[in-house]
């Protein structure tokens, strides 16, 4: 086997999703410290300025070269070299997280035991169910008290849409934890209350038939499961990798993140369940990751806010050979050929210049403003497309009007530039001109950072005015007449920067009720 194709087969890429408090921060600090890429955990960067509530948005972003330099963490383990890809929750939420998953070759979600599904997985997992890429559940929070284990399974079943495959199983939670049965080798893994932060917990493993088990387990809880068991072997799925890999199974693992319990059973597993990068669909048919060309795309661009520096970062999923520092690469969208810049990586918290990456790796170049989201990076002479990056539905809409009328032309160029990063999206009423321009962001944060960047790097002053629409379809149907369309009295029809047409509304059942009014109507979820 080639260098280069060992580089490649040992690299694992993926996102973290969960809600809020879940316990990503916490999971992925383990993580770390399993690849001995930290020494202590509490050290994963970042955390601090997700924390922050809008009102500390300009501390967030004094603080930017952190939040950078958590976008991706690389470590190695166990022969693996690993990319985990941060997706920006809590306040910054945006469309950067939706992005982000675009670059992921497979997604851990990790669910409170206390809570089960909540709101922000849901739509994530969305994506990830659109890319049908590999699904892993980590169920954390063990050491406190749980919802039913059923019942959580049952709710990722519901919830989520997809099957569920326990690879290990609970005993008690919360004060009456004891630890995990794993299902493959009939093992019980004692749960032991590690020190904070330490890298190695006790990972004691006896078998369920040992008499020492009854030293730990009580009667009850002991009996109680082998009833559990029973049931699951009778109504679980089994183990099936190729509907894992499909997305269609999701492997369940039961933890603590924070006493670092069953985290490493679950990196384990996780990594041999998982896929190596995946082959990328392209306007000349599949690429495959092997192939000795370099290419990449870039799925996520982060403004610098500091005035004096008006760069910005591009970050590419190198998604097939070798990138060489050195190299010249075509920018197929820019048609230009070019060497690229000050290319990064980040390994574990030190952010440094790379040499060499290969297809899975993520690299963030300077971008002096020629890159948009979606644009592909190959070697000279063999120009092909990536599938572009959908554009992801926002959820809160304003109307945005400028301060002073005569700075016309500083605000188009602004709120433009800013939409090209993907920061924002803008849209204009139907059959007017740009008089009237609306702002959607998936997360209310980027319309603060829209006004603070409109006033500091274009010297626009803006007023918002928040508007009631919360959803928002694409028009999939290419020779419609939007005059004739019937819609909802809280319907607005608008168009996108590319010309699109869209539709807005306040309320949900009104979708339907205009796909009811409207024959042969086609809506999207995702904009093209
Ligand atoms: P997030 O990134 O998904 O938002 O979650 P994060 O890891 O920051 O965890 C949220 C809170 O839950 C933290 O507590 C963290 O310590 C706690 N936590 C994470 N995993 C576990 C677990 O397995 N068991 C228990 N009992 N708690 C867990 P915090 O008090 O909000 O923050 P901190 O002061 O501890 O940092």
């Amino acid at each position: 086997m080639t260098d280069i194709r060992k580089e490649i087969e040992k690299r694992r890429t993926f996102a973290i999703i969960s809600h809020p408090d879940a316990g990503k921060t916490t999971l992925t600090e383990k993580f770390l410290l399993y690849g001995g890429a930290i020494n202590l955990a509490g050290s994963v960067k970042g955390k601090a300025t997700a924390r922050h509530a809008v009102s500390d948005w300009m501390e967030i972003e004094k603080e930017r070269g952190i939040s950078v330099t958590s976008s991706v963490l690389q470590f190695n383990y166990d022969g693996y070299c690993i990319n985990i890809l941060d997706t920006p929750g809590h306040q910054d939420f945006s469309e950067d997280t939706y992005r982000t998953l675009m670059a992921a070759d497979s997604a851990v979600m990790v669910i409170d035991a206390s809570k089960g599904v909540e709101a922000q997985t849901r739509k994530l997992f969305k994506v990830c169910v659109m890319r049908h890429i590999p699904i892993f559940t980590f169920i954390n929070k063990m050491d406190r008290d749980a919802n039913d284990t059923f019942e959580l399974l049952d709710d990722i079943e519901k919830e989520l849409g997809i099957a569920t495959c326990p690879i290990n199983w609970p005993i008690g939670s919360g004060k009456s934890f004891k630890g995990v049965y794993e299902r493959g080798s009939g093992k019980i893994t004692v749960f032991a209350d590690t020190e904070k932060g330490t890298k190695e917990g006790e990972a004691r493993e006896i078998p369920l038939d040992s008499p020492e088990i009854d030293e730990i387990v009580s009667e009850e809880q002991k009996s109680q499961l082998m009833d559990e068991i029973e049931l699951l072997d009778g109504a679980s799925a089994e183990f099936d990798q190729e509907l894992v890999s499909k997305g269609e199974l999701s492997p369940v693992f039961f933890g603590s993140a924070l006493t670092n319990f069953g985290v490493e059973i679950f990196l384990k597993h996780f990594l041999s369940m998982t896929t190596s990068p995946l082959p990328r669909m392209a306007d000349i048919g599949v690429v495959d990751p092997m192939e000795e060309s370099f290419s990449a795309f870039v799925f996520k661009i982060q403004a610098n806010m500091n005035k004096a520096h008006r760069d910005r970062i591009a970050f590419m999923r190198i998604c097939s050979g070798e990138f060489d520092a050195g190299m010249e690469v075509y920018h197929v969208q820019g048609d230009r050929k070019q060497r690229l810049s000050q290319p990064q990586q980040m390994m574990a918290q030190e952010r440094h210049i790379v040499d060499h990456a290969y297809a899975g790796d993520i690299i963030g170049v300077f971008d002096p403003g020629i890159f948009s989201i979606g644009d592909t990076i190959c070697m000279p002479g063999k120009k092909f497309s990536y599938e572009g990056i959908p554009t992801f539905a926002p959820e809160h809409f304003a109307r945005v009007r400028q301060v002073d009328t005569m700075k016309r032309k500083q605000f188009i160029k602004g709120i433009n530039q800013i939409a090209q990063e993907g920061a924002i999206q803008i849209f204009q009423e139907f059959n007017t001109g740009m008089e009237e321009i609306i702002v959607g962001v998936v997360g209310v944060l980027q319309f603060e950072v829209l006004k603070y960047r409109l006033e500091n790097e274009y010297n626009v002053d803006i007023i918002l005015e928040n508007l009631p629409y919360e959803h928002i379809r694409w028009i999939e149907n290419k020779d419609i007449d939007l005059n004739k369309l019937v819609g909802t009295s809280d319907m607005k029809k608008v168009k996108d920067l590319k010309g699109n047409p869209l539709l807005l509304w306040v309320n949900s059942w009104s979708i339907g009720m205009t796909l009811d009014r409207n024959e042969g109507l086609e809506l999207a979820e995702f904009g093209r």
